[in-house]
């Protein structure tokens, strides 16, 4: 997928700065067309070079474009590793190359450090779609119940619940509150995932990824019959009819994990669309049949917002005190489960 090039500045790109990028360009050289480089190139030096005047490190998700992934990543994973991270950096500086929840959990986990987020506007469908009050009235109409929340939700959602999950570690989370029902917000078709793993009862909510609600069981099918011998991966975030049509469901580190250890020869990542660039140059020989379904929260952040918000040390993303605690203990909890 090309890089979107209109946010770029336009720094020159001189022989040193090749010189300097040539291990990136190295890697990323099969999903990044040569003719962007010498706008990437500066960027990625530029930022290389704040990040060692600053302290700082770069957090991206999986779902970030392979110039920032392969590019100025100290730390690259899903939510759960980023987070995870994120609690054990000794850097000053964070930057998170993803969307506002996963940097109001690093501040959480860092409420001394300087956590910047290079586009306050990368937000994300499922942390809209439910609010602390929410979760309030869901706690009154079901007393007693516990509340797992997603990690795809605001601090406020966050303080309001008794732990978190991710994607990754759902199914643990909910068997580990040994209680016969459990709340799981705010992503219904996880909730419908979680539900057919374990004998717990578990009582969802109505929210959706915008981007992995788009995929249908049928688009499977059909390239299925185009494509021998294809293997699909889905993420969680999907309807039930394509988790049933997949080989195999997972977080996206898990997914990475299932396509590094098992190396189809042709696969179907049924998630966004940069995460296929991402594993492609780590599995080589492997084919990547991409529809591309683009997390629009994701594509915010670029190469050029990240060194800006390196120069400026903003924007920064900060958490209200009175949530901070009861937030962070629900991360925490977490954290320590699994
Ligand atoms: P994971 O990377 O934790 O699987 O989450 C996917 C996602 O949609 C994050 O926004
Ligand atoms: Fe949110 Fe979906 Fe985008 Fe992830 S991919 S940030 S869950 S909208």
């Amino acid at each position: 997928m090309p890089i979107l090039m209109n946010e770029f500045d336009g720094l020159p790109f001189t022989e040193a700065v090749a010189a300097r990028t040539a291990d990136v360009f190295d890697r990323v050289k099969d999903v990044i067309l040569e003719v962007e480089w010498p706008l990437v190139a500066p960027e990625i030096d530029a930022i290389r070079r704040l990040k060692r005047e600053r302290n700082a490190i770069v957090l991206a998700h999986n779902y970030q474009t392979p110039d920032i992934f392969h590019g100025v990543a100290d730390i690259v994973g899903d939510s759960l590793a980023l987070a995870r991270r994120a609690a054990e950096t000794e850097a000053d500086v964070i930057v998170q190359a993803g969307v506002h929840f996963m940097a109001e959990t690093a501040k959480l986990v860092n409420p001394d450090k300087t956590v910047l987020l290079p586009d306050l506007q990368a937000g994300c469908s499922l942390a809209a779609s439910i609010t602390g009050a929410d979760v309030r009235l869901l706690r009154e109409a079901y007393p007693g119940v516990p509340i797992v929340t997603y990690v795809n939700t605001s601090a406020e959602v966050k303080a309001e619940a008794d732990i978190c999950c991710t994607s990754g570690n759902a199914v643990r989370i909910v068997e580990s509150l040994d209680a016969p029902r459990v709340i799981v917000l705010p992503d219904e078709y996880l909730a419908n995932y979680i539900a057919g793993q374990t004998d717990v009862e578990i009582i969802g909510w109505h929210g959706r990824c915008e981007v992995h609600e788009r995929f249908a069981g049928e688009e499977i099918d059909a390239f299925r019959e185009g494509y021998d011998g294809l293997t699909v991966i889905a993420h969680p975030e999907c309807p039930p009819d394509v988790l049933d049509a997949a080989d195999f469901v997972g977080s996206t580190a898990q997914m990475i994990d299932y396509v590094a250890s098992k190396r189809p020869g042709r696969v179907l990542l049924m998630t966004e669309c940069s995460m296929s660039d991402n594993v492609a140059v780590e599995v080589p020989d492997t084919e990547f049949v991409r529809p591309c379904n683009l997390c629009p929260h994701m594509k915010r952040i670029t190469l050029p917002k990240i060194r800006r918000a390196l120069e400026s040390l903003s924007p920064e993303v900060m958490v209200d005190d009175a949530i901070a605690s009861k937030a962070r203990e629900s991360v925490e909890r977490m954290l320590a489960v699994a």
